[in-house]
């Protein structure tokens, strides 16, 4: 592009100096012919690596079928989804989006509406975490914890407030406030990757079901076998009242969801809510094959077998070096505390190592490797971050 023009994309993103064109498995190359380990997965998206073979099988059959129709009709892909969705969750309905805000407007959405429908409610509200991180919609931006990500963009849409996550005194809180709901991660992804406390998540549902709170989950990054199961929440014995999905769900397709119980479910009526291109043809196809292959087959099962090898090997490196402050998270969403800019890292890890990993805040290299990934690709990412720790 001649220097002299604007860039003609909008600057939201700071983007690494990379031009990604194609993608396989655990790898993706450049349009130089470099070639990548990719240890971010499209930031928790492709977790059956890039261009898996089930969903671009069954992608191509639908792409020479039909791409939408809207959904003023039924999409037999979109019920199959919602009815495998069903079938492996507690919730009792699914309804589809396009992205990760999506869905958690959805949700909360479906909260005001179960409170006015339910207890006559006029001002719902819904508590949230500090450090959470639910989108970047007027709403999600709202819900989300973080003032750094409200910034600019006041008024916030009213009706969220923030408890500090993890702590035992914000279960005391919401008891006395009494919410319409409440929203959490039950690992804080973009807020560092924080898993929640068990024995807290499960007073804090508690609660909610003593004092008909509803409890919803943002699913969004750590749903679709991320964190070692298929959602992250069959980890806390609890049953959610309504759980968010988007990123995972399709492999790189755009698709979100919203899964909710049916008493809940219930409050979205025809006309309450909707969108176009949710759970269209293409999406819902992406979404069925992905959930179809996650729970027909043994790549949940060789993932935690292949999670278990990466944390110990970086356990050792945790121990041996100085520069790694802690180690958290869960499953395949795995959180490195450094002293450094976790930045400094990603990129030497990405000009001089050909790996491909993130960060989650300014002190946290965040892993995100591909569910199929192997020892071989894991023990080439855990040489690398030994040197470079
Ligand atoms: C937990 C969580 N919720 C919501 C979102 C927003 O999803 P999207 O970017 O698809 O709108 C994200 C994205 O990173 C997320 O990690």
């Amino acid at each position: 592009m001649p220097e002299h023009l604007v860039n003609p994309v909008m600057g939201t993103y700071g983007r690494f100096p990379l031009t990604v064109v194609e993608g396989k498995g655990s790898y993706v190359w450049d349009d130089k012919g470099n070639k990548y380990l990719d240890y971010s997965s499209g930031i928790a998206t492709c977790n059956l690596g890039h261009v898996p073979d089930v969903v671009e099988k069954a992608l191509q059959e639908q792409l020479s079928k039909l791409w939408h129709c809207s959904n003023l009709y039924h999409i037999p892909a979109q019920e199959q989804l919602a009815e495998v969705l069903v079938k492996h969750s507690c919730g009792d309905q699914a309804f589809f989006c396009n992205s990760g805000a999506e869905a958690n407007e959805a949700a909360i959405k479906l909260a005001r509406k179960y409170a006015k429908d339910n207890f006559d409610k006029e001002l719902p509200e819904v508590i949230t975490f500090g450090n959470s991180f639910h989108g970047r919609t007027m709403m999600t931006l709202s819900a989300t914890g973080q003032e750094k990500i409200h910034q600019g963009f006041t008024p916030l849409t009213p009706g969220f407030s923030y408890l500090p996550y993890n702590d035992p005194e914000a279960l005391t809180e919401v008891k006395n406030k009494k919410p319409d709901a409440v929203l959490l991660e039950l690992v804080q992804g973009e807020g560092g990757v924080v898993p929640a406390e068990r024995t807290w998540v499960k007073e804090l549902a508690d609660i909610c079901k003593e004092n008909h709170i509803l409890l919803m989950v943002d699913e969004i990054q750590t749903g679709m076998g991320r964190t070692g199961t298929l959602f992250a929440y069959e980890q806390y014995d609890i049953e959610p009242d309504v759980i968010s999905l988007a990123k995972g769900l399709g492999s790189g397709i755009p698709i979100g969801a919203i899964i909710a119980k049916e008493p809940v479910a219930k409050s979205f009526t025809p006309g309450s809510h909707g969108s176009t291109f949710g759970g269209n043809p293409v999406a819902a196809t992406a979404g069925l094959a992905t959930v179809t292959h996650l729970t027909n087959s043994n790549v949940l099962a060789d993932s935690n077998e292949i999670a278990e090898y990466i944390w110990s090997g970086l356990k050792e490196i945790a121990a041996e070096k100085d520069t790694v402050k802690q180690l958290r998270g869960k499953g395949l969403l795995i959180g490195l505390v450094v002293e450094k800019p976790a930045i400094e890292y990603v990129n030497k890890a990405r000009e001089e190592h050909g790996v491909l990993i993130i960060v989650a805040g300014p002190n946290v290299i965040r892993i995100l490797p591909p569910l199929t990934t192997n020892k071989k690709e894991a023990d080439t990412f855990l040489q690398v971050m030994k040197q470079l720790l």
